[in-house]
């Protein structure tokens, strides 16, 4: 999927990532690390976002260093990102109806893809998104993405500001959605436990370096805290 080469990139002349070097296949790849530890940099500059400063990105061997935000989706990206992820004035159901290109389904029928996933977004179908929950506005803004169709789905904290309860449903979720489209997760996440659980390998960041990368059965606890005391 992704191949990372020394990657540098951040705001204007500042560089937040240093030198990034990792890929991300088949799998649900977590990225850790505490905050402005540039868990969101990493992920806007996946979804061509951020420019790069220095380094390359290739997305199943193909280059997209320069690519446009925009050529993303097309080319099976799909970017959920971490806070005004929704249009509040709109309903949930016109929410994910702007959200879905057609492919071969038809957009009804991914809607009801959504609500099956989210049966808690069907019960507030005709409800402003702006009005919902913060779990809810979650798991109405992963429902939008996936009505992409993507390969790949760029995650930013889902989980932030949620309950355990959400927490615990919006993870179901999203590695229910895995095992049934065999889809590539990245996940940024601050919730260590949670992730743990779903991931299968573990990135932990910390002030723009890769403080390690490792499959999840090998990781305990305590690797990744060392990384948020520093
Ligand atoms: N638009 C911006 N302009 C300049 N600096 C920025 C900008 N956005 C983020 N930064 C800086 O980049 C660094 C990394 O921020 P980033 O948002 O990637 O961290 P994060 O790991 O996502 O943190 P959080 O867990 O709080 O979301 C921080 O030092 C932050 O101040
Ligand atoms: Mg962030």
């Amino acid at each position: 999927m992704f191949d990372v080469q020394s990657l540098r990139s951040g705001y204007g002349e500042m560089s937040v990532l240093k030198d990034l070097t990792f890929s991300v296949s088949d799998e649900i790849f977590a990225v850790l690390g505490a905050n402005g530890a540039g868990k969101t940099t990493l992920l806007k500059t996946l979804a061509r976002l951020l420019p790069l400063q220095a380094g390359s990105l290739s997305l199943n061997g193909a280059d997209v260093s320069r690519s446009p935000a925009y050529a993303m989706p097309d080319a099976g990206v799909a970017y959920v990102p971490q806070e005004e992820n929704v249009f509040p004035d709109l309903s949930v159901q016109e929410n994910l109806s702007i959200g879905g290109r057609t492919g071969h389904r038809t957009k009804a029928e991914k809607i009801e893809e959504v609500f099956a996933l989210f049966p808690r977004l069907k019960e507030r179908r005709g409800q402003a998104a702006g009005s919902l929950s913060g779990g809810e506005g979650q798991m109405l803004a992963v429902g939008r993405a996936l009505m992409q169709d993507p390969k790949v789905l760029l995650l930013d904290e889902p989980s932030a500001g949620l309950s355990p309860l959400f927490v615990d449903a919006l993870f179901s979720s999203i590695a229910e959605t895995r095992k049934e489209r065999g889809l590539t997760i990245v996940l940024a996440e601050q919730n260590a436990v949670k992730t743990l659980e779903i991931a299968d390998r573990v990135m932990v960041l910390s002030l723009g370096e890769m403080h390690l990368l490792r499959p999840r059965s090998e990781l305990q606890m305590s690797d990744i805290t060392a990384a948020y005391h520093i």
